[in-house]
């Protein structure tokens, strides 16, 4: 393994205050060295929300196991703790913890059944890089906890992912893994990757996100990039090679954003306000999200009356209007019934796909983009009603 992904994983576990931390191609496969490390197999479940990301979802199936999803609380949009327990069977082996858009989620109820259960918790943090709940950063109430710097992240190193943990016996194992069955990225993608980050830093700004975006997928369509997520893993089996290490490059870009965290931290920190003040200016109902939960978003997500109309009109207003997630298990592509999920199985999470849309917060973004982004999404106006604002203790 090169210093510089040893650098950036000692560098890491240090930032959030973990025992160890490793780091990985994507966020998903630092999913799936947690689970496969926790011996995580054939007949077992996981429990996830029902609004989340495919690809996070893909290595639950990827080591055979049986996806179970919970339904989310309208606020925060995070698992419903009312409704995890009976979810519980006695092949759960784990829950999965997604703090969305980087709303913490309730920790203190989920932690609760955990430990009286005896079923651990991974914290799925890829949104959530920063924030805290009761004073203590997502990423340390779990068992472990993995992350993601795929472009759209809270930073970026073009792809890239990272595991942390506390526990002395599962950090070893994960070590012994990636030591027995990980393989390293092939120099040539690897160097593509590092050309992608350069074009990335210097054309990518609110007002062309849209654009370049459009561009990036018809690239990777055409396997002319690196793609974020390759057309073979829209389905639930195992693409070869999926298990990779970081590369030195990721490596060497996630030293460079980690020194610039705390002011990335601090301005998006600030965007929430700016939105939260914006939009209640223009008479929206901004949820009422509990005093010890402090979110750093990685996006700010609002409801929209029609969804449809404003993702079809953003780009032309030059608003960077995001569409996660699309369906329980984005994107909206996803053959459902492959992953265990049916229809009406999570309606609040259904509804929040239908409304939905979120708003630049990182640092290109500033009080300008804002107030576009704002007076766009007013324009099209909130839903006519919409769930309780409160979460639930
Ligand atoms: C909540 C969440 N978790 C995990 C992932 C997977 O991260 P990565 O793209 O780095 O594999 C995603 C999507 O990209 C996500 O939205």
């Amino acid at each position: 393994m090169s210093d510089a992904v040893k650098q950036f994983e000692e560098a890491f576990a240090s930032w959030l205050g973990a025992d160890r931390a490793f780091a990985f191609w994507k966020g998903r496969v630092a999913l799936y060295a947690i689970l496969k490390a926790m011996g995580v197999g054939e007949g077992d479940e996981v429990i996830l929300p029902g609004y989340t990301c495919v690809m996070d979802v893909n290595p639950v199936k990827y080591l055979g196991a049986r996806t179970v999803f919970v339904d989310i609380e309208p606020a925060t949009y995070n698992l419903d703790v009312r409704l995890l327990e009976e979810k519980i069977t006695p092949r759960t082996k784990v829950i999965i913890a997604q703090h969305t858009y980087g709303y913490p989620c309730e920790m203190d109820g989920i932690l609760e059944i955990s430990d009286r259960r005896g079923i651990p918790v991974i914290e799925d943090c890829c949104l959530a890089l920063g924030s805290t709940y009761k004073g203590k950063r997502c990423g340390t109430f779990g068992v472990a906890s993995y992350w993601s710097f795929q472009w759209n992240k809270p930073f970026t190193t073009g792809i890239g992912g990272m595991v942390t943990t506390h526990d002395a016996d599962l950090g070893e194992r994960i070590a012994s893994l990636c030591e027995a069955e990980c393989v390293r990225p092939p120099t040539g993608v690897a160097l593509m990757l590092s050309l992608q980050r350069l074009v990335y830093r210097t054309t990518i700004f609110p007002k062309t996100t849209a654009f370049a975006t459009a561009a990036f997928r018809w690239l990777t369509r055409k396997g002319a990039v690196v793609g974020s997520s390759a057309t073979c893993e829209f389905v639930p089996q195992m693409p070869p090679d999926f298990f990779m290490r970081m590369s030195r490059g990721q490596a060497r870009a996630g030293l460079s954003q980690l020194r610039k965290v705390d002011r990335n931290i601090a301005h998006r920190r600030e965007m929430k306000h700016v939105y939260d003040r914006l939009l209640r200016q223009a008479g929206w109902e901004v949820p009422d999200i509990p005093e010890y939960m402090d979110p750093v978003l990685v996006r700010y997500p609002v409801r929209a009356a029609d969804k449809a109309r404003a993702v079809q009109e953003a780009a032309k207003h030059l608003v960077e209007l995001g569409t996660w997630f699309e369906c329980p298990l984005h994107p909206i592509e996803t053959p459902m019934e492959q992953y265990g999920y049916r229809e009406g199985m999570c309606p609040v999470a259904e509804q929040a796909c239908r409304e939905v849309v979120n708003l630049p917060t990182h640092r290109r973004a500033n009080e300008s983009t804002a107030r576009r982004s704002v007076d766009f999404v007013a324009q099209i106006g909130p839903p006519a009603a919409t769930g309780p604002a409160v979460p639930s203790p």
